[in-house]
């Protein structure tokens, strides 16, 4: 996904996203020790590095993430491939843009957002994207939000001159353009999804990773439509009165 920050900077945070070889063993047990369920998604799924483990865990698998992510040409799994080509060959998986996700009437079972929030640089985002998945999951249903809180090389990157300072993090300009880096406490992202509508069930830190299961609770608030705009530029969500 874009983000337009002033006049010409656009962070492109599907830079970010790591292949499935770089997936964390913490994760990846926790997850394959999930009991089955028919629906879950996972929000902002970047190289699908955690598609397979989830996918044994689930009957059906919605991924979402942007546009530019599912068509752009790039190595999975040792395959040069698009996302979109990739979930054509399966019956179970589906690729949803946050606009198909946000349209749907289906509501899932459970749901994964993985190091999503820490590299969208505006807080309004941030409280959109937690509150339409919240919107999206059953009462009683759970999400795993995981973010960074801390990270020692962080202090020594935003000494370097290509980088300054932005709300809880700081912007890179590279030869892949612009990237965001952002550390969200783990207070905070409690009471981010404590906002959106959610319980906080539990929350593990774990080297500078904070792993927080948020259950919807079964007299559910809050809002269910949604004004989202995708461009190749920039990506704004608005709860909808
Ligand atoms: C650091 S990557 C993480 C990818 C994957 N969850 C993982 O852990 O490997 C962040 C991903 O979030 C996606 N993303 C950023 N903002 C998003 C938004 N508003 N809606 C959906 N996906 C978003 C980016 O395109 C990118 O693929």
């Amino acid at each position: 996904m874009r983000y337009k920050i002033g006049k010409d900077i656009v962070i492109r945070s599907e830079n970010a996203a790591k292949p499935e070889a770089q997936s964390s063993a913490y994760l990846n047990r926790l997850i394959s020790r999930l009991e089955p369920v028919r629906s879950s998604f996972d929000f902002g799924c970047g190289k699908l590095r955690y598609e397979r483990v989830i996918a044994k865990t689930t009957d059906i698998l919605g991924l979402v993430d942007s546009e530019v992510q599912f068509s752009r040409t790039q190595m999975i799994r040792g395959r040069l491939t698009t996302i979109r080509d990739h979930v054509r060959r399966s019956n179970h998986v589906e690729a949803y843009t946050v606009g198909q996700f946000a349209s749907q009437a289906h509501r899932y079972d459970r749901g994964f957002c993985i190091n999503v929030l820490s590299v969208i640089p505006s807080a309004s985002v941030r409280l959109g994207i937690v509150q339409l998945i919240r919107a999206k999951l059953k009462p009683g249903a759970t999400c795993l939000f995981v973010v960074l809180y801390r990270n020692s090389d962080f202090t020594r990157m935003q000494r370097l001159p290509n980088c300054q300072p932005y709300g809880n993090g700081f912007l890179m300009d590279s030869l892949r353009g612009h990237s965001f880096y952002g550390l969200i406490p783990p207070d905070e992202l409690a009471s981010l999804v404590n906002r959106a509508g959610f319980v906080v069930e539990s929350t593990v830190l774990d080297e500078g990773t904070a792993y927080l299961w948020a259950k919807v609770p079964e007299d559910v608030r809050g809002p269910v439509h949604f004004s989202i705009r995708e461009t190749p530029e920039n990506f704004q969500i608005r709860a909808a009165p």
